[in-house]
C-alpha cells in the first residue's frame, strides 16, 4: 500500500462515517489518498475530516477547479478506486454508466480496478434491480466486498451492513495487487465450445457458454496482460481490451492458435473442443428419412496436446471436464499433454457449463494440489489467476 494512489468513494449512506477509520488505516498504511465525496456522501460527513486525515484537499463538485478536468486527472492518478460505502443508488449508476457527479465521472473515466462495499437497507440490497446491478459490477471485474448481516440503522437486524474494516482494507490490497501482477505477459485464452458442422443446419457442439474463458481473459486484463482470446461460438461479449478471433471449428481455433501461440508467455485452454467432426459435411440440408442413419467420424487436432508438445518456455494451463475419477483422468491429461498445470471440474452435475457457479482444482506436477473452491466464474477466474502467478513465481 506504501506510495500507492488510492482513490476513496464515499457516496451517501450512513456507514459514510465509517469511511473515516477506513480513510485512517489507508494513510497509516501509507497511502496517498485522494477522497471523492458525494453531495449526499456530505450530508452524513464533512469534508474537513477527510481532508484532515489524507492531508490532502477533498473532492466534492465536478465544477471546482475546472481548469484541472479533475474527474480525468483522478481518475488517470489512482490505482484502485475504493467506493465505501456505496449506495443501491450509485451502485445503480455505475451499472447503467450514468456520470452526473464526479465520483461516477472518475468511475467512468478510470481504467483502475474498481471496489465495491455495498451498505443498504436489506430489501434495498435484495432487491432484483440492486442484484442485477452488483452483478453487473462484478461481471465488469469489479471487487464487491459483501456487506455483513448485522444491526442496520433502522433498527432492524439483517444484511446490508458495511463490511468490516479489515475485508476493505484486504480488498483494496489485492485490487493493488493485482493490478500490474501480469504487467508484460502476453496471455494465450481458448473459451467456448466449437462447432462441427453436418449440413448447414445441423452441427455437433456442447454446452460450453465460454463464461469460463471469458472470465479468465477479463482478469487477466485486469492485472496489467495482454490478451488474445480465440473464442468459440457464444452470444457473451468478450471483454473490450482483449484482441478476440471468433471461430467456429476445432480446426478453425487450432489454426488461431497456432497464429498466436509463438507470441505467447501463458496460454489456458478452456475451450470445449469437439473432439470428432462429421467426416462429410454435406452442402444441402440432409433429408429425413424413416431409417435410422448413422454419422462416420473423424479426429479433430488436439490444440493443447500440439501446444504442450512445442512449449519453447510457454507457461501452459488446461482444463478437464470430467463426469468421473475427476482427478485421475485429469492427471493422466496433465502428463499426456505436457501441462504446467490442469483445472479440473466436475461437468456430472448442475455446475460446469454455463453462466452459473462452478467448482475447481488446480493440480500440477506430481501432487500439486490446490483445491480452489467453488464460486461464480468470475470468483475462480481471480482465485485461479492467483494461483497460476504462485506456480509461475516457483517455478523461475
Ligand atoms: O464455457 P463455460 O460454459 O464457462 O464452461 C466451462 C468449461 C466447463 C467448458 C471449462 O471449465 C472446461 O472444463 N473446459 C475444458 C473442457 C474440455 O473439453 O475438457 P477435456 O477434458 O475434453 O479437454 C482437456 C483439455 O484439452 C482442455 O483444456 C481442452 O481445451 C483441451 N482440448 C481438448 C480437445 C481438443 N481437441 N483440443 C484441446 O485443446
Amino acid at each position: 500500500m506504501n506510495g500507492r494512489r488510492v482513490l476513496l468513494g464515499v457516496t451517501g449512506g450512513i456507514a459514510a462515517y465509517k469511511a473515516a477509520a477506513l480513510a485512517s488505516r489507508l494513510v497509516q498504511a501509507g497511502a496517498i489518498l485522494d477522497v471523492v465525496l458525494t453531495a449526499d456522501a456530505l450530508r452524513f460527513v464533512g469534508a474537513a475530516t477527510f481532508a484532515a486525515l489524507a492531508r490532502r484537499p477533498v473532492h466534492t463538485s465536478l465544477w471546482e477547479r475546472v481548469e484541472e478536468i479533475p474527474h480525468i486527472t483522478l481518475a488517470r492518478e489512482a490505482e484502485v478506486v475504493a467506493i465505501v460505502p456505496a449506495t443501491a443508488n450509485t451502485i445503480a449508476k455505475l451499472a447503467l454508466g450514468i456520470a452526473d457527479d464526479l465520483l461516477t465521472n472518475v468511475v467512468l473515466a478510470t481504467r483502475a480496478p474498481l471496489v465495491v462495499a455495498p451498505a443498504m437497507n436489506t430489501a434495498m440490497l435484495e432487491h432484483d434491480a440492486t442484484r442485477a446491478h452488483i452483478a453487473t459490477l462484478r461481471a465488469r471485474g469489479a471487487e464487491i466486498v459483501e456487506p455483513e448481516i448485522g444491526f442496520l440503522a433502522e433498527r432492524e437486524h439483517g444484511a446490508g451492513r458495511l463490511a468490516g474494516e479489515d475485508a476493505l482494507v484486504a480488498a483494496i490490497e489485492h485490487a493493488l495487487l493485482r493490478t500490474n501482477e501480469l504487467a508484460g505477459e502476453r496471455v494465450l485464452i481458448t473459451a467456448g465450445p466449437t462447432r462441427e458442422p453436418i449440413d448447414p443446419v445441423r452441427f455437433l457442439s456442447n454446452a460450453s457458454s465460454g463464461t469460463q474463458g471469458i472470465e479468465l481473459a477479463r482478469e487477466a486484463l485486469a492485472r496489467g496482460a495482454e490478451v488474445d482470446l480465440v473464442l468459440g461460438p457464444t452470444s457473451l461479449e468478450p471483454p473490450a481490451g482483449a484482441r478476440t478471433a471468433r471461430v467456429t471449428t476445432a480446426r478453425e481455433m487450432d489454426d488461431a492458435v497456432r497464429e498466436r501461440a509463438a507470441n505467447a508467455t501463458i496460454a489456458i485452454a478452456t475451450a470445449a473442443v469437439a473432439d470428432w467432426r462429421p467426416a462429410t459435411t454435406h452442402a444441402h440440408k440432409v433429408k429425413k428419412t424413416d431409417e435410422p442413419q448413422s454419422l462416420a467420424l473423424e479426429r479433430n487436432p488436439d490444440i493443447l496436446a500440439n501446444l504442450g508438445a512445442q512449449k519453447n518456455g510457454l507457461f501452459l494451463v488446461g482444463f478437464a471436464a470430467e463426469t468421473e475419477a475427476l482427478e485421475t483422468s485429469a492427471r493422466e491429461k496433465l502428463v499426456r499433454k505436457q501441462l504446467d498445470a490442469i483445472a479440473v471440474n466436475d461437468v456430472g452435475g448442475e455446475r460446469g457449463f454455463g453462466a452459473g457457479p462452478n467448482a475447481l482444482v488446480l493440480l500440477w506436477g506430481v501432487h500439486g494440489r490446490k483445491d480452489l473452491g467453488a464460486g461464480s466464474k468470475r470468483e475462480l477466474a481471480v482465485r485461479l489467476w492467483d494461483a497460476i502467478v504462485e506456480l509461475k513465481a516457483e517455478r523461475r
